[in-house]
């Protein structure tokens, strides 16, 4: 049972006007990290649960990024970038208001690398909870899959094959061992568009009522 679920969905919605594009993302990482967890064997419908809503939030502080900067066409300098950085923090006080400790690591995580090259606090390996290493796979997937306005999309197995170049450095081996097993089902479910995700809100929203 997820606290104040009225929050969470208030966020999303927030999210979801200020950019559709970003929300549409965030929907995407969680079915992603969602398999992902399952495929590393993750069984405890609370720990699922967690790393499905703290993924569906990874991006939430976004919403305070100003819109020259998020929807900036093309890469941005050195102190737009600073800015930007500035979500993950911006995204653990949002999510504060949510009891789950576990949700706020993940979103303050989420750019953290397992080589501590990463972003804000420069965490490695076994520093990083393992929701936020996991939700770090999945968002890249899904960046690299999916493309960007600053970058194009890539095929599924350019995106495993990305992803895998990058195991050890930016992502967590055990992570991207996880992803490659089940890359085809993931690739399949966002195919069908059909998504866990949206159950996940679904139910929040049953919850409210
Ligand atoms: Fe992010
Ligand atoms: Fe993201």
């Amino acid at each position: 049972m997820i606290n104040q679920p009225r929050n969470i969905v208030d966020m999303l919605e927030i999210l979801e006007t200020k950019d559709p594009a970003t929300y549409a993302h965030s929907i995407r990482v969680s079915e992603i990290a969602l398999q992902i967890a399952l495929e590393m064997g993750m069984e405890d419908q609370h720990v699922l649960r967690n790393i499905s809503v703290a993924a569906l939030l990874h991006d939430i502080g976004k919403v305070f990024v100003p819109d020259e900067i998020l929807f900036k066409k093309g890469g941005l300098n050195v102190a737009e970038f600073k800015v930007m950085k500035k979500h993950v923090a911006m995204g653990k006080i949002i999510t504060s208001q949510l009891d789950d400790f576990e949700i706020r690591m993940i979103v303050f995580q989420h750019h953290e690398a397992f080589d501590g090259s990463g972003y804000p606090m420069r965490l490695k390996a076994d520093e990083i909870c393992i929701g936020a290493k996991i939700c770090a796979t999945a968002d890249a997937f899904d960046v690299i899959r999916f493309g960007r306005h600053y970058r194009e999309a890539r095929s599924a197995e350019q995106t495993v094959a990305e992803i895998e170049r990058c195991s050890g450095t930016k992502f967590a081996p055990d992570v991207v061992v996880a992803l490659n097993r089940c890359a085809t089902k993931i690739e399949k479910i966002l195919a069908r568009n059909n998504f866990h995700a949206k159950n996940v809100i679904a139910k929040i929203r049953d919850e409210m009522s």
